[in-house]
């Protein structure tokens, strides 16, 4: 038996979903497109106060939520240095640049006490990501962010589901933005959201989304076409397709079951490497969690010879991630003191982690961990 490191959770549903947005014979953004931003907003508890708008990937979600903020040429983007290459790649089409900023010890989320250090007269925006089990310590980031007054942007790709201090996430920046690639809490097998606290930021996003297109959803989210169309700005194809919102929405279904399989999950884990010399996880979880990532820290001398450990006995392990200072495209990029960054760098590793997975195999996993730290 082998273990990846992730797996989608997809049944019948999923197909039962795709058959009908088949069966629609509208493949491209319509009627399905329209239920799943519904949903999500129902969901995410979001009021009149927040829009949901859906892209293609959060790639596309994060580099569109930049763009409508004014994020363009010459200006500046705080980001830690440990977040997916898509953060980068999106700021830097805007024509901005990334500044790289350190991350925290146990949250492995950014540092607000650097963030001030970094804001110069360029920045326009802050990206505060989650990571894995944990959020950033979105409150401190709020207040550096209201004392310079630059917009926050919450890369939630890894916390979909979870909440904040009482309030799901959604609610705590500017902007918020998710991801639903294959692996994520949720799948569309590829897609992707914005939340916006401004109604004025929606039709901007919409049209963005549709190469320019006005096209109104009122038309297409009934699976018509709308041929009155003008073009005011600049737009790209990111709009997500009905029969991947199909599977979004069969997977907001089922997130009860989602959420409950990934705590349990996550509980064993703790509750067999915690204390375990020479392993570090993100420690306890907080009832507010819906973990996506179960990541270790282990000594960077023996990560390579860890990892082949797990692989012989079948367990793949993933590492999440390559910091953005360590790529040849960014590693000249304005950053901060990354002294935390650069030491978790080569001691992570990511453990099988979906709701499939059963606790005999995390059995299995946890003794192969052990057997490996019994021989040092
Ligand atoms: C933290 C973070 N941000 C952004 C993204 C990009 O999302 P997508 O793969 O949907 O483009 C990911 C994807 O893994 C991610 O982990």
């Amino acid at each position: 038996m082998t273990f990846p490191v992730f797996q989608p959770f997809l049944g019948p549903e999923e197909l039962a979903a795709c058959g009908a947005a088949l069966d629609s014979k509208y493949l491209g953004m319509g009627s399905f497109v329209g239920e799943f931003e519904q949903s999500l907003k129902e969901m995410l508890d979001l009021g009149e106060g927040r829009h949901v708008v859906t892209f293609s990937t959060g790639h596309a979600a994060m580099h569109l939520g930049l763009l409508a903020i004014g994020v363009g040429p010459g200006d500046e983007v705080i980001t830690p240095s440990f977040n997916n290459i898509a953060d980068f790649q999106a700021i830097d089409a805007t024509g901005a640049k990334p500044v790289l900023c350190d991350v925290e010890e146990i949250s492995l989320c950014i540092d607000p006490a650097q963030i001030g250090e970094l804001i110069t007269e360029k920045t326009k925006a802050i990206v505060a990501m989650d990571y894995g089990a944990t959020l950033a310590d979105h409150e401190g980031v709020a207040k550096v962010a209201a004392e310079a007054n630059i917009p926050v942007i919450h890369d939630a790709a890894h916390s979909f589901g979870s909440s904040y201090k009482g309030a799901p996430v959604g609610h705590q920046g500017k902007l918020t933005m998710f991801s639903f690639d294959p692996i994520k809490n949720i799948t569309c097998i590829d897609g992707g959201a914005l939340v916006v606290d401004e109604e004025e930021l929606v039709v901007p996003l919409r049209e963005m989304r549709m190469i320019g297109m006005s096209q109104r959803i009122e038309t297409s989210y009934k699976n018509k076409r709308d041929w009155g169309y003008d073009v005011h700005r600049l737009g790209f194809r990111y709009h997500l397709a009905n029969l991947h919102a199909s599977i979004g929405l069969s997977q907001l279904e089922k997130f009860g079951e989602i959420r409950q399989r990934r705590r349990t999950l996550y509980q064993a884990y703790f509750d067999r490497l915690d204390g375990l010399e020479d392993c570090i996880t993100q420690g306890p979880l907080d009832d507010e969690i819906v973990p996506f990532i179960m990541c270790l820290r282990v000594p960077s001398a023996r990560r390579e010879s860890f990892k082949a450990h797990l692989l012989a006995a079948g367990i793949e392990t993933g590492i999440h991630w390559r910091p953005g200072h360590m790529f040849t495209r960014y590693k000249n990029h304005r950053c901060g003191q990354l002294a935390v960054t650069n030491r978790i760098a080569n001691e992570i590793v990511s453990l099988p982690f979906y709701p499939d997975l059963t606790i005999q195999n995390v059995d299995f996993i946890c003794d192969e961990i052990r057997s490996f730290f019994k021989n040092p």
